[in-house]
């Protein structure tokens, strides 16, 4: 299974690298560039072939680059074959203005992961902590230790750039996340070259229908709220009532979810639960996942391939997130119960009264978040 993936995304990743270098965002600096052979290596994983970019594919924006998978359960198989985490990958890209997780006294902000257990309090960058995890997950890159992942490094091709990037060997692991960050901070993951980048810069023109979404965006359907430019994410939680996906693969991973089709996923707050806090604090929070960014919503190698939205992959195209956020509580719109009923967000959502035209003119303004845009001369 994993090897077939694999072997069907090398041409496009191909591909997407020629264009890259063709169209170069300015250059890498040598850490960035050890970064980006750290998140392209299929070796850094037990057994070998899956990298980072196996579920952060930049076709896509840095998120699951197969569109059956995203059809599907959208959550996507480690190393291992058989082995499943329980959530849809996020952007890898535009992350890395998250601070350190911390209650700005009326809310929590920062972290990475759906729920914030990447703290950031460790290296004081939750990017780089972040990048830590996958390497050592034994539902992704299964790795058996820390070292055992140096080793791989110190004995590849890109061994002297390692070398010269990484000088203190106490801190060899530390130096891999930190240069993976690196990368996926810089202008070639992060690139604002959308669309609306130009737009703003007075390289493009918006038709219509997008400038009238862009106007809803920040007015009546309150997205602006959450989806705060430049990275159309505040770096804040909140539970929008998301239905479960019944086809999460977790559901019959019993052996790492002795729960079952009874697993709730229980973001932030679960993991504030699980990191000591008192339970004034996090039933709060219960529920809540983390804003993702925008950008590259709608980025993709074909028009009908299928990308899938939110924490667990249940949406699978825009126009239907967007009529979820405009119709979940309006009577008869059909919407299954969410997935966790407390803390469902009823002030900003649920209930927008956009007519279906508005709808799409939503659409049709995060399509112009689509990095690699053009600008007419
Ligand atoms: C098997 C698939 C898989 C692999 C391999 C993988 N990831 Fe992820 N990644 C995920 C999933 C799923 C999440 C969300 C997990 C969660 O929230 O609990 C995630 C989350 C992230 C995030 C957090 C983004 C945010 O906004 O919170 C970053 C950054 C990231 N991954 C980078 C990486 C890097 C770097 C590597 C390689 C060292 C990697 N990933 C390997 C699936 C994968
Ligand atoms: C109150 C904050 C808030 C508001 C307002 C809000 N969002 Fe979100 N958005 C979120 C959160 C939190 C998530 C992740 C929820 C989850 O996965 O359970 C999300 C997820 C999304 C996603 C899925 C992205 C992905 O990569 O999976 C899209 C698309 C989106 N929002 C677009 C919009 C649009 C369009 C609007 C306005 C109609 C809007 N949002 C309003 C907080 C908000």
């Amino acid at each position: 299974m994993r090897r077939k993936i694999i072997f069907a995304l090398a041409p496009a990743l191909m591909l997407w690298l020629a264009a890259a270098g063709a169209s170069a965002q300015g250059t890498l600096s040598q850490q960035e560039r050890l970064g980006k052979k750290l998140l392209f290596d299929t070796n850094l994983s037990d057994p070998a072939g899956q990298a980072c970019a196996a579920c952060h594919g930049p076709q896509v924006g840095y998120t699951g680059p197969d569109a059956n998978i995203n059809a599907a359960g959208a959550v996507y198989e480690g190393a291992v074959t058989g082995r499943f985490g329980n959530r849809k990958p996020p952007a890898a890209a535009y992350a890395g203005d998250s601070p350190v997780l911390h209650w700005d006294g009326t809310q929590w902000v920062g972290g990475m992961f759906w729920d914030g257990r990447a703290t950031g309090a460790t290296l004081g960058d939750p990017l780089a902590e972040q990048a830590q995890g996958p390497f050592l997950n034994p539902l992704e890159q299964n790795n058996a230790s820390a070292q055992v992942v140096i080793d791989k490094v110190l004995a590849s091709s890109y061994q002297n750039l390692f070398l010269q990037v990484c000088t203190d060997a106490t801190k060899y692991y530390e130096c891999i996340a930190r240069s993976i960050a690196a990368y996926e901070r810089s202008t070639e993951v992060s690139q604002f070259t959308s669309k609306y980048d130009y737009w703003l810069k007075g390289q493009a023109k918006f038709t219509g229908e997008e400038q009238k979404g862009l106007e809803l965006f920040n007015g009546k359907a309150k997205c602006a709220n959450c989806h705060v430019a430049p990275n159309f994410t505040d770096f804040t939680y909140d539970n929008l009532g998301v239905p479960r996906n019944p086809l999460n693969p977790f559901y019959t991973e019993l052996y790492w979810n002795p729960l079952g089709s009874d697993w709730v996923d229980t973001g932030l707050g679960g993991f504030l639960k699980s990191a000591g806090y008192p339970a004034d604090i996090y039933n709060a929070e219960w529920g809540k996942q983390k804003a993702p960014t925008l950008r590259n919503v709608d980025l993709r190698p074909a028009r009908n391939f299928v990308k899938a939205y939110s924490h667990n992959g249940y949406f699978k195209s825009l126009e239907e997130i967007v009529h979820f956020y405009n119709t979940r509580d309006v009577p008869g719109a059909g919407w299954p119960a969410p997935e966790v009923a407390a803390n469902v967000n009823k002030t900003e959502m649920g209930n927008l009264g956009l007519n279906h035209g508005e709808e799409l003119a939503i659409v049709a303004f995060l399509r112009t978040l689509s990095d690699g845009y053009t600008p007419k001369k």
